[in-house]
């Protein structure tokens, strides 16, 4: 089941999954408790096995309401089990609903083809985020 969760909820499986086990409240991202966030919770009976946050900020260059898509996460015994896909496809419909024009995010060089399969497309070369790595911007039309 999919539900919106607190940025309170996510910060122990930011933690687990996207920072090695980081303190949680080092996991916290600017813009989480601003009034436009939200964040989407994927339930297995009552375990909290998958995250996505959203903040409502757009991208240098691009036209409308953009969105970008921080901290996705699947608890690694759940991951390649569709879990994270339908999380975003959830997202998806939300925010056409609400009346977005784009997702966007900063995608880590192992979720490249995670993304591409839900139709993002990259928008910038790679670049490096310190500490964690390779990262390429990526780009999804909502409407
Ligand atoms: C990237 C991540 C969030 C994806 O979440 P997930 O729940 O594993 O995603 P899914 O299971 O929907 O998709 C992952 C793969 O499983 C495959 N898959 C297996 N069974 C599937 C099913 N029943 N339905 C859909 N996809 C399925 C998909 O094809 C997909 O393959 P791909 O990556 O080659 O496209 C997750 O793997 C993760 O947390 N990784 C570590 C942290 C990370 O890198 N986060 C992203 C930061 S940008």
């Amino acid at each position: 089941m999919i539900r919106f969760i607190s940025t309170e909820d996510t910060l122990a499986l930011r933690s687990l999954v996207l920072r090695e086990g980081a303190d949680s409240e080092l996991c916290r991202f600017d813009g989480d408790d601003d009034e436009f966030s939200f964040h989407l919770g994927y339930y297995r009976d009552e375990e909290l096995i998958c995250i996505a946050s959203f903040h409502k900020q757009g991208r240098e260059g691009f036209e409308g309401t953009g969105y970008q898509l921080r901290g996705m996460a699947t608890m690694p015994e759940f991951q390649g089990k569709g879990t994270g896909n339908q999380l975003l496809n959830f997202a998806i419909i939300y925010l056409r609903g609400i009346k977005a024009n784009y997702l966007w995010c900063n995608a880590r060089r192992v979720a490249f083809r995670f993304y591409l399969s839900l139709g993002f497309e990259f928008i910038s070369d790679e670049f490096e985020m310190a500490g964690i790595g390779p990262h390429r911007a990526m780009y999804l039309k909502i409407q």
